[in-house]
This record gives structure tokens, C-alpha cells and sequence, in this order.
């Protein structure tokens, strides 16, 4: 077993790729994925480190296409997987209870998948087989890594089932994936996900295409779930409300790198980049009227073959100019620590953030 630290997710000194031993649960360091295209290397994730503790949620949020989707497979391990990932380069560290997975043979990371570590995806029916029942799937996803009887498994579904909200699961445990409501299906696939116990949990935008209610239903059976079996979670979303629920700490993707990340208080009091006061801008209110609600990120998300020069954010940043001369264009900002387990990478001045933060930024949120 690995020691633990007792501090939470994301938190220490920036990590580099070494050989030193991980001191969390889960421990990312230099992460890169690159794909080789036709059209050039796309440099998807490009140098990405975080911890994550047992029982602490981590939300790495950003634009789309800025690398989160693309982690979270690689965590997996689903990069080695499919066509599209043939080629793939990944390199870096990722550690799992102590195990390290880059280097690890695929069949050891697909004893963990699953066993201890599930996804949970936007799409259930991108995780699901549409001509097997739900409770067939269930069972195969539970004996794949228990040695027991289809008639145990099946007990097991119904459980899950049970445990997620689905009612009458002993009925519903023989339908299909289309007999159930989209809210139902996402309900199904993280009784699947789960049936294993995972110690880690990652969900990618797992409410997005759910409406409110339902949203904030399975926001909740999440957080429960993760408390009963100590779980780390690492939550994908580009919707700063559901950080500001269910996040400890945060990390802030842009162009395939973190550009901040810190305590989740921290991030929302107290930002320490650029491009997090922007997506803080375009963050849904409920006390504001539905058309004032996104003011989005002016400009277009970088390239991810050819990344901006200097800082990836320079093109669409109103502050670029200040920094002198033209180090933002030319000499890409290195994460560096602003607060107790807080980082961001931007060449303003500290005064320069906190000046921007406090005078002209937070009085318009
Ligand atoms: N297999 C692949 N081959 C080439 N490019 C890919 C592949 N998978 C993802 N990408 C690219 O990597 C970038 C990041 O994708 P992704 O992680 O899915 O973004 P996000 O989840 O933040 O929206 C995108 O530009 C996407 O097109
Ligand atoms: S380094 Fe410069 S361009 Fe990048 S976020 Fe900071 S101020 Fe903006
Ligand atoms: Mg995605």
C-alpha cells in the first residue's frame, strides 16, 4: 500500500516525471498523449500532472478540445485500444495505488479497468451494447472480475440497480438499453461502473446531455456513492457549477495544459489566471436571466498541431501586453505556486493578478 498524504487532491509542488514514489492514490506526472496525423503531431495532452486522493474529487475543466477526455482514456488506459489510438505516443507517469500504468502491460491495466477504475461517460449508450439486456451487462462486467455464478452476478445487478434509483430493479434489470430514459441509462451505466467497487471513479461530462433535475440527482448519487466506498473521483465538466458542488480541488485545462489548478475556494475566489477569470465570466448564475448567463471565452481554442508561441492563451488574453516586452509571445509561463497548493502559469506580476482580480474582474461576477 502506498502511504497516503492527508492533504487532498492536486496539491504539493508541481510534479515532474521521476522515479520517486507516489505519494497519492492516483499521482499523474508529465503526462503527454500526442497523436500523429496527416496533418501534423496533435499534441492533445501536453505535459498534465495531478494528484487525487481517496475520497476527494478532483474536476479538471476547460474548453472542448482542450485535453480532458484524452487524460481521462489515458488514465485508463483505453489509448492503446482502437484504431484511432494506434499510433498514439503517451508518455509520462501515471500511478494508481502505487502501480505505475504507462509502463505497465496492457493486460495488468486491464485487470485495474474496471476492478479498480471505472469511467463513466456522457453517452451511456456509447458504454453499452444495445442488443444485450442491462442486467446481462451488469453481470459480465462483475464476472469478468469475480470468480461467482451468473445467478450471484445477477443478485449483485439488481443491487446496483436498487442502489442507484431504478425502480422495480428486479423488473428492470431485463430490459434493454433503449427501454430506459436517458436519465435511467446514465443510472445504469454507473451501476455498471461501480458494481467492482472502483477506488477511482473518472466521470466525463457525465450530466451534460441530462436536463436539471435529473443532473443534480445523479451529481448526487455520485457524491453518496463516492462517500460510501472512499472513492477518488475525478470529474470532467465544462460547467463551473457542478465544480463549485462536487470539486475539492480543480484543474484548469487550455491547448492540452494546465494552466491552473488549486483548492477548489481558491479557484473561485481567488483565480490566478487569465483564462479561469474568463471561464468564471461565462459561468452559468442562477440569479441571472438564461441570455446573460454565457459570456463565452473570446476567440477560438488554440490549435493542438500548432500551439501558440509563449503562453497558448496569448491570441485571445486582454492582459498580454502588460507583462513587458514580449515575453508572453515568446516564452511559454511555467506553472508556478501562488498559494498553498495553488498554481497557475501566466507572467503577470502577482500585483498585476490580484490589481485585474479584485478591481475589475470580481465586481463584474
Ligand atoms: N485519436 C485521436 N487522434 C487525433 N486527435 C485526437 C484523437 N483523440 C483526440 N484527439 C484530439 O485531441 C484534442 C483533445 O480532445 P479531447 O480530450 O477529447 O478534448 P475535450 O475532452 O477537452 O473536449 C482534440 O483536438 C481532439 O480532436
Ligand atoms: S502569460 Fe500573458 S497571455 Fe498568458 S495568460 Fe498570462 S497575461 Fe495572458
Ligand atoms: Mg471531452
Amino acid at each position: 500500500m502506498t502511504e497516503l498524504s492527508k492533504t487532498g487532491a492536486a496539491v504539493g509542488e508541481p510534479v515532474k516525471a521521476s522515479s520517486d514514489a507516489p505519494t497519492a492514490f492516483l499521482e499523474v506526472r508529465d503526462l503527454k498523449v500526442h497523436f500523429p496525423t496527416d496533418d501534423g503531431l496533435v499534441k492533445s495532452v501536453d505535459g498534465v500532472s495531478f494528484k487525487v486522493e481517496k475520497g476527494k474529487t478532483l474536476a479538471i475543466v476547460g474548453e472542448s478540445g482542450s485535453g480532458k477526455s484524452v487524460t481521462s482514456l489515458a488514465v485508463m488506459g483505453l489509448h492503446k485500444l482502437g484504431a484511432r489510438g494506434k499510433n498514439v505516443q503517451i508518455s509520462g507517469e501515471i500511478w494508481l495505488d502505487g502501480k505505475e500504468l504507462v509502463s505497465a502491460a496492457p493486460d495488468e491495466v486491464r485487470r485495474l479497468r474496471g476492478r479498480e477504475m471505472a469511467m463513466i461517460f456522457q453517452d451511456p449508450l456509447s458504454a453499452m451494447h444495445p442488443y444485450y439486456t442491462i442486467g446481462h451487462q451488469i453481470v459480465e462486467a462483475y464476472r469478468v472480475h469475480h470468480d461467482v455464478s451468473k445467478k450471484v452476478a445477477r443478485t449483485r445487478a439488481i443491487e446496483m440497480l436498487d442502489r442507484v434509483g431504478i425502480p422495480e430493479p428486479t423488473k428492470r434489470v431485463d430490459n434493454y438499453p433503449h427501454e430506459f430514459s436517458g436519465g435511467m441509462r446514465q443510472r445504469a451505466m454507473i451501476a455498471m461502473a461501480l458494481v467492482n467497487n472502483p477506488e477511482l471513479l473518472i466521470a466525463d461530462e457525465p450530466t451534460t446531455a441530462l436536463d436539471v433535475t435529473v443532473q443534480a440527482q445523479i451529481l448526487d448519487l455520485i457524491r453518496d456513492l463516492q462517500k460510501e466506498f472512499g472513492s477518488a473521483v475525478v470529474m470532467i465538466t465544462h460547467d463551473l457549477g457542478v465544480v463549485a458542488e462536487i470539486a475539492d480541488d480543480v484543474l484548469v485545462m487550455y491547448g492540452g495544459r494546465c494552466v491552473e489548478r488549486g483548492p477548489v475556494a481558491d479557484i473561485f475566489e481567488q483565480p490566478q489566471h487569465p483564462y479561469t477569470w474568463g471561464l468564471l465570466g461565462s459561468m452559468p448564475r442562477i440569479d441571472r436571466e438564461t441570455s446573460e448567463r454565457l459570456i463565452p471565452v473570446k476567440g477560438q481554442p488554440p490549435s493542438l498541431i500548432n500551439v501558440p508561441s509563449g503562453c497558448a492563451f496569448h491570441p485571445r488574453c486582454p492582459y498580454a501586453d502588460i507583462p513587458k516586452g514580449d515575453v508572453t509571445r515568446t516564452v511559454r509561463p511555467e506553472l508556478t505556486q501562488v498559494g498553498t497548493g495553488h498554481f497557475s502559469a501566466c507572467h503577470l506580476s502577482p500585483e498585476d493578478r490580484t490589481r485585474i482580480w479584485t478591481e475589475e474582474i470580481a465586481p463584474k461576477l
